[in-house]
């Protein structure tokens, strides 16, 4: 069974202390519905162990998020963003090494909201360069704008993002780690989703240009205004790695309900 993504992007939102309140919920609601399940033997243990769900957070959480990651193996931290050297007189970045010290495996790079506030194809293929050398994930996002979508560029728009940076990845073995998101601008944030036929005819298309590019497997996400009822539709098209979710993953039940439609779909497997 290939591994299913389950990302939430709490972006600047959540205090340490609501990342307390957050957790304490979630994880006693997460082991409830798995041990129920278990004991009427209506999941698998593969489809449990398929699910990678992570939460990436904001730097200042990281700490408070790390203490529920190491007591529940079945959820993982990442960053938002990260800094492309190690250490030095750059005030106010964090780097690769600060997220390895505390044994964080993912960091989101790329997101729009970062390219509206000046982050260029470079900023990110050097980003995504930092990170493999450290052995850290990145989750790299690439979408079309609304008017892109309009004038019916959105794959040439996706296929020069994806080139700008994967032209720049040093290490041609660390890059088959590199996990893409597909999130269209006009999805995020808006309630608009993309509908799964298209977000599936867009993903298979940034699989096929990311073989071209050299990874022999891609892993490609969708994320923009996924939540509870359109999640499944994603997954069972079967193409999907997994979703790449913003506010609905503030809500600890919200998320937990996207987590069950995921498995619902691969206990069918
Ligand atoms: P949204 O955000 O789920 O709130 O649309 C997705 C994202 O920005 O990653």
């Amino acid at each position: 069974m290939e591994e299913i993504y389950l990302i939430g992007n709490w972006k600047m939102n959540m205090l340490p202390a609501d990342v307390l309140a957050y957790f304490d919920k979630f994880l006693i609601n997460l082991r409830k519905y798995i041990n129920t399940k278990k004991e009427k033997r209506d999941i698998k243990i593969k489809t449990l162990d398929a699910v990678k769900t992570i939460f990436a957070v904001p730097y200042i959480d990281m700490f408070y998020a790390n203490l529920y990651a190491n007591e529940e193996k079945r959820i993982e931290i990442a960053a938002q963003n990260v800094f492309h050297i190690d250490e030095g007189s750059y005030t106010g970045e964090v780097s690769p090494l600060m997220l390895k010290s505390i044994d964080i495996k993912y960091s989101i790079i790329g997101h729009s909201e970062r390219r509206k506030m000046g982050e260029t194809s470079k900023d990110i293929f050097q980003k995504a360069n930092a990170l493999l050398k450290h052995n850290i994930v990145p989750i790299i996002c690439i979408g079309e704008s609304k008017d892109e979508e309009e004038k019916k560029k959105t794959k040439e728009v996706l296929k020069k993002q994806i080139k700008e940076i994967m032209e720049n990845i040093n290490d041609k073995n660390s890059m088959q780690k590199i996990i893409f998101a597909y999130e269209p601008l006009w999805a995020i944030g808006t309630g608009k989703h993309c509908s799964k036929d298209k977000a599936n005819e867009n993903i298979l298309y940034i699989k096929e240009v990311l073989k071209e590019e050299g990874i022999e497997n891609p892993k490609v996400l969708y994320g923009g205004s996924v939540n509870a009822e359109n999640a499944r539709e994603y997954i069972e098209t079967k193409n999907i790695d997994g979703l790449l979710v913003g506010g609905a993953s503030l809500k600890h039940t919200e998320f937990l309900k996207i987590y069950v439609e995921i498995i619902k779909v691969l206990n069918k497997e």
